[in-house]
């Protein structure tokens, strides 16, 4: 396995590994800016491999600023390591994070932002929204850059495939045909139906972003809003 960076705007760097067993990516997101921002600390067993790719960009001992969404290994089970090659990072996250995983499972205390609030990291602008139980986790959370208004995702419109870097097409087929195809299986239920996901979806479309961060699958920059309007829908998220 190797990851491959791809810029896909100004100084915004996807870095992909494909994961064949699961036909799935995992993909990581480098913001270079004065204090540059990581999205997705990444699997530990994927932290050599990540931390080449970041190296490919800038030197991962200048990094300022690890994100992700919830608590999980593909979010943040490598955020230690970051913490320990990067001697300036700090974890950033939101309160119900901070309260009930980071705070205590991090080498270093994070930057807790409250839900709407700001991290300024140069020119970038990253607004952080509490996303109870979307995509799924009572502590996830996600980042909103509003300069290139661009949405990191985590989860959200997960599709399999060794996918290409940027994509604008059907975003929710692909996640749809994904979704069917868990149905039955271990990762069935992996997006919880509840009260809290159309409200929620109907928030992020509202910042009505140029480009969605996936987690899984493409870079997508088509009709933002109207794919995360469609979410619910497809996917069966409304209770
Ligand atoms: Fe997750
Ligand atoms: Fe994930």
């Amino acid at each position: 396995m190797k990851t491959v960076v791809h810029e896909i705007a100004p100084d915004l760097f996807r870095l992909s590994l494909y994961f064949g067993k699961a036909d799935l990516q995992f993909n990581h997101f480098l913001f270079l800016d004065e204090e540059p921002l990581l999205y997705h600390a990444g699997l530990r067993s994927f932290f050599p491999l990540v931390r080449k790719g970041v190296a490919e960009v800038m030197d991962p001992a200048r990094l300022r600023w690890i994100g992700f969404s919830h608590f999980e290994a593909d979010e943040c089970g490598a955020l230690n390591e970051w913490l320990e090659t990067a001697p300036g990072a700090l974890p950033v996250c939101g309160v119900i994070a901070a309260a009930i995983n980071i705070s205590d499972h991090a080498d270093r205390r994070p930057r807790v932002l409250a839900d709407g609030e700001v991290l300024t990291t140069g020119r970038r602008r990253f607004r952080l929204l509490e996303t109870p139980q979307v995509p799924h986790g009572w502590d996830a959370s996600l980042l909103f850059e509003e300069t290139g208004k661009i949405l990191l995702c985590s989860d959200l419109f997960l599709h399999q495939g060794n996918v290409e870097a940027v994509f604008d097409g059907d975003l929710l087929e692909r996640a749809r045909e994904t979704h069917r195809r868990f149905e039955g299986g271990p990762l069935h239920g992996a997006f919880p139906a509840t009260p809290l996901a159309p409200p929620t979806l109907e928030r992020l479309a509202g910042l009505d972003p140029k480009g969605l961060a996936l987690m899984h699958g493409s870079y997508y920059t088509g009709d933002c809003r109207t794919a995360l309007q469609g979410l619910a829908g497809a996917l069966g998220l409304t209770p």
